[in-house]
């Protein structure tokens, strides 16, 4: 029985890559994830000025390079020369903003699956960050189940739909609404990835009951998330990964 309590705690996807470790999204993190012994991580993905997917979280460089602007008004050729690495730590100024390519590379080397997140700001063309991320996936040559979408956009699921039918869809909600089996039912989702901190029993015994996955994010301390392992919560997308494994390490 306290095997059984073990393998459920240690499904963890690195949030961003082992982000508490590496500055978030960079291949640093990635790898770092992989070190780990993570089996997924998850990524933020938009578009540059010049259409190319990049992974990056926030609408602007701002926070997490040396530059200035917004992403989607800044070329591949820009975002390649800012440094991506050094506001987390003189150890990681190597690091650029990765592509989805590079990124998706860099997993299938290291048996990493990846959680892609279809990150929409307002202004974001859904059908064009939609139609470059199915391009890029399809030359990627990854194994369909090393891949998942996310997206707290709806509209950009259904699309994933149509352009890649063979890989699953997780829809994001920060809380589940009172409608959402009829929701995940119009995109055939695969999961639910939710914040941790609304979750109630309730919603995740309907979910379970009619079978999806059930992901929560993103719980950095284990003992926050005591409770929704008994609920049958599937996986924490946490940033924290390791604190994860000491679990493990520990129980065992
Ligand atoms: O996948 C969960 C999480 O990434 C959603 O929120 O803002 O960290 O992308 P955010
Ligand atoms: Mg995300």
């Amino acid at each position: 029985k306290a095997q059984q309590t073990v393998q459920k705690t240690i499904k963890t996807t690195a949030h961003r890559g082992a982000s508490s470790l590496a500055p978030e999204n960079t291949l640093a993190a990635f790898m770092k994830a992989a070190e780990l012994g993570c089996d997924w991580i998850e990524i933020d993905v938009q578009l540059s000025l010049d259409k190319v997917p990049m992974v990056i979280h926030d609408r602007t460089v701002d926070r997490c390079s040396n530059g200035s602007g917004a992403v989607a008004e800044l070329a591949l050729s820009s975002l390649k020369q800012l440094d991506a690495g050094q506001w987390f730590g003189q150890a990681f100024t190597e690091e650029r903003i990765p592509t989805l390519a590079e990124t998706l590379c860099l997993a299938k080397k290291n048996n990493l699956k990846v959680n892609i997140e279809l990150k929409l700001y307002p202004q974001d063309d859904v059908q064009v960050l939609c139609e470059r991320i199915s391009e890029v996936i399809t030359e990627s040559q990854c194994i369909d189940t090393q891949l998942l979408f996310s997206s707290f956009n709806a509209e950009a699921l259904k699309r994933m739909q149509n352009l890649q039918p063979q890989i699953r869809r997780g829809q994001l909600w920060e809380k589940i609404p009172t409608d959402a089996l009829a929701n995940l039912k119009e995109i055939d989702a695969y999961s639910v990835h939710c914040d941790y901190r609304f979750l109630t029993e309730r919603q995740a015994q309907q979910l379970k009951q009619s079978d999806y996955q059930l992901y929560c994010y993103t719980p950095n301390q284990p003992a926050l998330v005591e409770q929704h392992w008994g609920w049958g919560v599937d996986m924490m997308i946490t940033d924290k990964p390791q604190a994860y494994r000491a679990i493990l390490a520990y129980a065992s």
